[in-house]
């Protein structure tokens, strides 16, 4: 590859937050059950005047979980909603349902939330909840979407933000952004970079579907 540095990615659509700024604060309730790195990126977003929202609500499911970190950085209040307290799926997202009513949430973000959600809070949030995942969907799909996209020997994969439906990572696409694949990548080096454009388009995509769907 020599000195070919492929650091900026293809985004499509080409929104930036400057492109849709939201009439008035959007309420997110951001559930996330590991490092919430994307939560991070939202957070930040907001605090700098990017984004024209609040995270009235975090919940996690995992009680170590690193975001909870993250979350005191910024000030995000949180709640543990363990899904190994619950006697089903559906248990659980009605718990979960009931906290983001409580806060006022009006659209829900999937920030490496690592639960297959049901119908109780899709038809909950109708249209209303947005997963981001680490591929060009609809290529690898489910778990371990970068190992998927080494394995199969493509030379770009990406990242996908996307409407949460019934079945796992195939709801509408809303942004995706374009990773090339080099020689040496390991499932890590490549997800890393997937996430530098992780943390450019959920953001935006946030705004843009609250934008145009609100
Ligand atoms: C991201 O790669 C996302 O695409 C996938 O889970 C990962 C979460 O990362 N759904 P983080 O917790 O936001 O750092």
């Amino acid at each position: 590859m020599g000195n070919v540095t492929l650091n900026s990615a293809l985004i499509s659509p080409p929104v930036t937050l400057a492109d849709v700024p939201l009439s008035r604060p959007v309420k997110l309730g951001v559930l996330a059950s590991g490092s919430g790195s994307n939560y991070g990126a939202i957070a930040k977003a907001i605090t700098e005047n990017q984004l024209k929202a609040e995270i009235p609500i975090l919940i996690y499911n995992n009680p170590k979980a690193k975001v909870l970190e993250r979350a005191a950085t910024f000030g995000t209040k949180t709640q543990l909603i363990n899904h190994r307290e619950f006697a089903s799926r559906e248990a659980c997202d009605q718990a979960i349902l009931e906290v983001l009513r409580s806060h006022g949430v009006e659209w829900v973000i999937m920030a490496g939330w690592m639960r297959i959600v049901t119908e109780v809070l899709l038809t909950g949030y109708e249209n209303r909840i947005l997963n981001i995942h680490p591929s060009l969907l609809p290529s690898f799909k489910g778990i371990r979407a970068v190992e998927q996209a080494l394995a199969a020997g493509v030379k770009v994969t990406g990242c996908s933000v996307h409407f949460a439906s019934p079945e796992v990572d195939s709801g509408d696409i809303i942004m995706q952004a374009v990773v090339p694949i080099l020689a040496d990548d390991t499932p890590e080096t490549l997800h890393a970079r997937i996430q530098v454009q992780e943390h450019r388009i959920f953001p935006a995509a946030i705004a843009l579907a609250v934008s145009q769907y609100s």
